[in-house]
């Protein structure tokens, strides 16, 4: 019966199976040889030394020497829970993806991390979150790899390394594990001022969640999304939690890194080990497919803007449950693989610069991160699907393929036993845009206005909210030793409201820069204003 557990589309539960280990009562080596005994090492005489012929010995430390893979070059730190997701049956006139249809269910597994922190940080510190979500559906696995902020710091995939390596530790110090609260961060958001706008939701209370259970979450690029009648429209994806949105102080963020550093993993563990099943519902903001893929003055493919819920309400389209911890952390929250490039029909990616660099990311950091190219059979990262594939042999391969070599058309193997799915038009479609286009290095002029929506994020801000923004500038501005970056980032406050730049210039002792740029009126936009919000219990 082996072989057939070992084929690549084995997956059953949302549980991973537990196959080839931890069978039966005696304990064996690797290779199930029985073991008489595992405390002493085998040796010439009583005081040694040591004989290599030990086999045990040697595999036991061998294994124990390679136990440790990379962690994530970003998200290191993370926590994982399996679920369930029920459609609605709302989104049906938006996409044809089956798991959205009225009742359908579909088992997910999520991972929430922090980003910049190493796998050992802390929870609470002032940083963005992940939200990455797992949907095993019957048409092929779903991945929603989205954050806890609707904004992104760049507007172009190649500048990913660079707002990275600024926002990691020093490389000479190797502090701090905080995100914000040193040169490199300042520097980078103050010369790259597209960064404003998701710098201040890290320096509002978003930035310190109370808990998982309580967080938003946000696809942040548009997605394209086709219905049953091959008609399109632009997409943002949203998470709204059931228990609201709620956030930390600064003073119990700052007590409960010391006294739990593991305070959101634990906080996720119990509830759902209590029953206290947290829940999300999915919604959708829905756009024409419009030629300009603009919305309202809005670049929809700016993954630095959001557009305000007040011009385009978040649709509900299903609801999540998260009613499982992992078993072992090491199988599933550390190797699973997520890819915004995992979609299934009915849902698409757009042109989005920060999208598309993403695409090729995730797999190529997965290959060396989960040791080569066949990480998606490992059991959290079977789909639930069947998978009849092409990919053959590598690292790592657990499946046992027959038939003759795998391509098509084959005129060998009864043709190739498998049918594709072709979507000609789409094909098609791409190859006229890609003849027809020009090939450049630059960004459209709509992505250039950096500021009006940080103002219009900071004005919808209660004065309590405003006062704690003001602070975390401060605190975090506070913590770099170079004058002319301070300075720099003061010139990029003033650029977004007179009275924060000068109660941060005040607090840090330096002077009040003048805005360079005229402040454009701005509405303060109510639905951005969530922290502290309630929803109506059931
Ligand atoms: C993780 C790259 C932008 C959300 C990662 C990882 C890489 C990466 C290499 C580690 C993956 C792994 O080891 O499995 C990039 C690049 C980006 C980008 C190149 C921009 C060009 C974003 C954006 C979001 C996001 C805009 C949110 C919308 C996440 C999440 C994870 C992650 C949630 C953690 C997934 C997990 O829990 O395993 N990213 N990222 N990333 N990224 Fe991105």
């Amino acid at each position: 019966a082996e072989p057939a557990n070992l084929t690549a589309t084995g997956a059953d539960s949302g549980a991973p199976a537990n196959a080839r280990a931890q069978q039966d009562a005696w304990l064996t080596t690797s290779q199930g040889a029985r073991v008489r005994d595992t405390d002493h090492s085998l040796k010439a005489g009583e005081r040694g030394p040591t004989l290599l012929q030990d086999h045990h010995l040697r595999e036991k430390i061998t294994h124990f020497d390679h136990e440790r893979i990379p962690e994530r070059v970003v998200h290191a730190r993370g926590a994982g829970a399996h679920g369930v997701f029920v459609g609605y049956g709302t989104a049906d006139t938006v996409t044809r993806a089956a798991f959205l249809q009225e009742g359908e269910e579909t088992p997910v597994f999520v991972r929430f991390s922090t980003v910049l922190g190493s796998r050992g940080s802390a929870d609470t510190v002032r940083d963005t979150r992940g939200f990455a979500t797992k949907f095993y559906t019957d048409e092929g696995t779903f991945d929603l790899v989205g954050n806890n902020i609707p904004v992104f710091f760049i507007q172009d995939g190649i500048k990913f390394p660079d707002v990275i390596h600024a926002g990691k530790p020093h490389p000479d110090r190797e502090i701090p594990q905080a995100q914000s609260a040193h040169d490199t961060f300042w520097d980078f958001v103050s010369l790259h001022t597209e960064a404003q706008h998701h710098t201040m939701w890290n320096m509002s209370d978003r930035g310190i969640p109370r808990s998982y259970r309580m967080m938003e979450g946000f696809g942040v690029h548009t997605f394209r999304c086709v219905n049953d009648a091959g008609e399109t429209a632009l997409v943002k994806f949203h998470w709204k939690p059931r228990l609201g949105v709620h956030s930390l102080t600064w003073e119990e963020a700052q007590l409960l890194g010391g006294i739990d550093p593991d305070f959101h993993r634990r906080d996720l563990y119990d509830a759902i080990e209590a029953g206290a099943y947290p829940a999300w519902e999915l919604g959708l903001q829905v756009f024409p497919d419009e030629p300009d893929q603009m919305f309202a003055g809005i670049d929809l493919l700016d993954p630095t803007k959001i557009v305000p819920e007040e011009l385009a309400a978040v649709q509900p389209v299903g609801m999540m449950v998260l009613t499982g911890n992992p078993t072992n952390f090491f199988a599933e929250t550390e190797q699973v693989a997520f890819h915004v490039g995992h979609l299934v029909p009915g849902i698409d990616v757009t042109d989005d610069p920060l999208l598309q660099t993403r695409l090729f990311s995730y797999v190529d950091t997965q290959l060396t991160r989960l040791g080569g190219p066949n990480f998606s059979q490992i059991p959290i990262n079977r789909p639930h699907a069947p998978v009849n594939d092409m990919l053959r042999d590598g690292f790592h391969q657990h499946a046992v393929h027959v038939g003759a070599a795998p391509y098509r058309p084959n005129s060998l193997d009864g043709g190739c036993p498998f049918a594709v799915e072709g979507d000609a038009r789409a094909m098609e479609d791409l190859a006229v845009r890609v003849a027809e286009s020009t090939k450049v290095r630059a960004n459209p002029a709509s992505y250039d206005d950096h500021y009006s929506q940080v103002r219009q994020f900071w004005l919808s801000m209660s004065p309590v909210e405003q006062q704690h923004i003001i602070r975390a500038y401060t605190f975090e501005l506070g913590k770099c030793y170079e004058q002319a970056v301070k300075e720099r980032q003061l010139q990029c406050l003033a650029n977004i409201d007179a009275r924060l730049c000068a109660e941060v210039a005040t607090g840090l002792g330096l002077p009040v820069p003048d805005a360079t740029l005229e402040l454009v009126d701005a509405e303060p936009s109510p639905a951005l204003s969530q922290v502290g919000q309630e929803w109506p219990s059931d």
